[in-house]
């Protein structure tokens, strides 16, 4: 076979392909369980920094020790032990047939279709006491789906962190779900009136002060007002009577966490 034959050529060629394919394939594979640790030590960091505990220089897991993860059903309202929090990953249960939950589109506030029968929940304790308890809540933006925490106190309905970790909104607009300032004016809100209603939501424009409504309000993104409704709308299902609410009376009544 001469050296330039159009045989040696796709010969040669398929070879490189073959090799290429194995050893990408081969790195796929054997770099997935890295990717799995740093996809848990980066949850793990976000919980941490929307629950505002976060010391850059202590490493992420030893920090993690101080938060205990629990599984909720969230149709009881009562912790489930039969589900290990290490392994459950909401967001995959959300699309499986056997763990998902189809919402009604007159409750579907979020916008997400469908959610895990079962959420995760982190617990912040010291000394034995409830710190605070951090939820992931998430739905729909204006161009992408919001995923975030909320923590709150140990009345479970003062804020005392929110955050997103991932969404595709626009930098500059909807994007500034992202803004230091804006996300430090959510502590010390609080979810619940007096009723029991949710009333925690973004409004159009800045928070009146002197309103008796501000506890309970956040200033609006400017250029950003479909952004902000999704906020307000993802929060309105996630602690409403079909997400966290009938967990979060149970653990009022009992008086804090007895898992
Ligand atoms: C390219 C482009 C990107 C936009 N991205 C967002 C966005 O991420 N979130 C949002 O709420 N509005 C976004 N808007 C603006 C909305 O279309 C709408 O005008 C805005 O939400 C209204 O907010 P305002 O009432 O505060 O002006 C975008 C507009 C353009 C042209």
């Amino acid at each position: 076979m001469s050296r330039d034959s159009r045989r040696k050529v796709l010969t040669t060629a398929f070879l490189v392909c073959v090799v290429c394919s194995v050893l990408v394939s081969a790195a796929a594979v054997g770099l997935k369980q890295r990717q799995q640790q740093n996809q848990e030590e980066e949850k793990r960091r976000n919980i941490l920094q929307i629950a505002r505990l976060f010391d850059p220089d202590i490493a992420v897991d030893l920090q993690f020790k101080k938060v205990r993860s629990a599984v909720v059903n969230l149709a009881s309202g009562r912790f489930d032990t039969t589900v290990d929090p290490e392994k459950f990953d909401s967001r995959r249960a959300a699309s499986q047939p056997e763990s998902r939950v189809i919402i009604p589109a007159e409750k579907d506030k979020a916008g997400i279709k469908a959610r895990s029968r079962f959420m995760d929940v982190y617990l912040v304790e010291e000394a034995g006491a409830l710190k605070q308890i951090i939820l992931p809540v998430y739905g729909k933006g204006l161009w992408s789906t919001m995923y975030g925490f909320i923590a709150l106190g140990p009345d479970f309905s003062t804020v005392t962190g929110f955050g997103f970790y991932e969404h595709g909104e626009t930098p500059g607009l909807g994007g500034e779900i992202d803004n230091r300032n804006w996300l430090a004016s959510w502590p010390g809100k609080k979810v619940y009136d007096r009723t029991g209603a949710v009333r925690l939501a973004v409004v159009k424009g800045t928070v009146d002060p002197q309103s008796p409504n501000s506890v309970h309000e956040v200033d609006g993104l400017s250029g950003a007002t479909l952004t902000s409704r999704g906020v307000s709308n993802l929060l309105a299902y996630w602690l409403g009577e079909n997400g966290y609410e009938p967990f979060l009376t149970q653990l009022r009544s009992a008086g804090g966490v007895k898992p």
